[in-house]
C-alpha cells in the first residue's frame, strides 16, 4: 500500500489591525451598503509597518507545530504558498525555515495565488507520499494590502492580510490529501497583475513609471471566470475519485467573495452548515484565505478528524483547484 501525508498540527495568523467598511467610507467613495451586498465583507485585516508575509508565515507556523506536538528540527520540508514575500528573493519558505529553526529542511515557494495553499499542499504532500520528506510543513500566506492602491475603490475594499499552516507527516492510514485537481490559463493573464517590480519591468527603469506599481484586476472578468472554474474543478475532482457531493463533510473554497461561495456551493448542492465562510472578517487574503479558513473550521469543531474536506481556490495566473483532503 502507498504512504500517505496525513495533517497532523494546523494554526493560522493574522494581524491585529483592523480595517471595517466604515474606515473604507472614510478613504474612498464607497458604502458598507455595497462592499457588503457585492462582497459579503465587513472587515479585514491589515499588516503594519514591522508584518510581512514571513512574519505571519513563522506566527501560523509555530501554532501549527505546537499543535501537531513536535519541534521544528524534525521538519525536513518547508512550501509556501505566497505572491507577497518579503523580497523578490530570497524565498520566504527559507525566511520562515530559519524563523522557526527548521534547521535540516529543503524550503520552496509557490506562486500560485489565492491558489497558492492548494498548490503547495499538493505538492508537499506529494513528496511526503513518495519519501522524499517525512515530515513537511506548508505555509499559505499573503500579504496584499502592501500592494493595494488605497485610491482606487474597485479593489481596495477587497484585500487582506493572514496566513495558516499546516503539519504533514508520512503515514500507512488513508488520510491527507487524497487527489487534487490543478489547472491554468496564462491567457487570462492580463486580468489580474502588478506590472512593476517583475523582470518585465524592473523598479531600476526610469520607464516601469508607466506600468502598475499596484493590483490590477478586472473584477466582473474574474467574477465570472471564478463562478464556472470553482465548480469545474470541484466537479472533476469528485468524478475522479468516484466520491459525490453528499460525502463531503465540510467545503471550505477560497475566500473571495461571498456570492461566488454561494454559488459555488448551490452548483455542488451542498447546504449552508456544510460550507465554511469567514469572508466576512478577513476579505480576501489570497493564499492566506483557505489555511486560515480551515484553522478556523478545526477552531470551531466544525473540521473533525475523519471527514473529507474540499478545498477550491482561484486567482491571478490565471489558477485554479481543488484538494480532496481525509482530515
Ligand atoms: O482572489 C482573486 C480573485 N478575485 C476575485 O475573486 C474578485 C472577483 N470579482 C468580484 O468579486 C466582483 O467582481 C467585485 C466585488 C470586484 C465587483 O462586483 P461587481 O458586482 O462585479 O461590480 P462591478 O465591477 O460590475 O461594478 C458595479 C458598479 C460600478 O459602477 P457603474 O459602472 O455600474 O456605475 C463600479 O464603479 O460598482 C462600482 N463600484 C463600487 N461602488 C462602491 C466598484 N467598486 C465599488 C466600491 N464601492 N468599492
Amino acid at each position: 500500500m502507498g504512504k500517505h501525508a496525513a495533517i497532523i498540527g494546523i494554526g493560522h495568523a493574522v494581524p491585529n489591525k483592523i480595517l471595517s467598511n466604515a474606515d473604507l467610507e472614510k478613504m474612498v467613495d464607497t458604502s458598507d451598503e455595497w462592499i457588503y451586498q457585492r462582497t459579503g465583507m465587513r472587515e479585514r485585516r491589515i499588516c503594519g509597518p514591522e508584518e510581512t508575509a514571513s512574519t505571519l508565515g513563522i506566527e501560523a507556523a509555530q501554532k501549527a507545530l505546537a499543535d501537531a506536538g513536535i519541534t521544528a528540527d524534525s521538519i525536513d520540508l518547508v512550501v509556501c504558498g505566497t505572491v507577497t514575500g518579503d523580497m523578490a528573493f530570497p524565498s520566504t519558505s527559507c525566511l520562515i525555515q530559519e524563523g522557526i529553526g527548521a534547521t535540516h529542511a529543503g524550503a520552496m515557494d509557490i506562486g500560485a495565488a489565492c491558489a497558492g495553499f492548494i498548490y503547495s499542499l499538493s505538492v508537499a504532500s506529494a513528496m511526503v507520499q513518495s519519501g522524499q520528506a517525512k515530515r513537511a510543513l506548508v505555509v499559505g500566506v499573503d500579504v496584499l494590502t502592501k500592494f493595494v492602491d488605497y485610491t482606487d475603490r474597485s479593489t481596495c475594499v477587497l484585500f487582506g492580510d493572514g496566513g495558516g499552516a499546516v503539519v504533514l507527516e508520512q503515514t500507512d492510514e488513508p488520510r491527507g490529501l487524497l487527489k487534487s485537481v490543478l489547472l491554468s490559463n496564462g491567457a487570462g493573464a492580463k486580468h489580474i497583475d502588478l506590472q512593476v517590480g517583475g523582470s518585465r519591468h524592473p523598479n531600476s527603469n526610469p520607464e516601469s513609471e508607466n506600468f502598475r506599481k499596484h493590483i490590477y484586476m478586472a473584477g466582473a472578468e474574474v467574477y465570472r471566470f471564478a463562478v464556472t472554474a470553482m465548480g469545474d474543478a470541484c466537479c472533476k475532482l469528485l468524478d475522479e475519485t468516484g466520491y459525490s457531493s453528499e460525502d463531503i463533510g465540510l467545503f471550505v473554497p477560497h475566500q473571495a467573495n461571498l456570492r461566488i461561495i454561494e454559488s459555488a456551493a448551490q452548483r455542488l448542492g451542498l447546504p449552508e452548515e456544510k460550507v465554511f465562510i469567514n469572508v466576512e472578517k478577513y476579505g480576501n487574503t489570497s493564499g492566506g484565505s483557505i489555511p486560515i479558513a480551515l484553522s478556523e473550521a478545526v477552531e470551531q469543531g466544525r473540521l473533525k478528524p475523519g471527514m473529507l474536506v474540499m478545498t477550491v481556490g482561484f486567482g491571478a495566473g490565471l489558477v485554479w483547484g481543488a484538494n480532496l483532503i481525509r482530515w
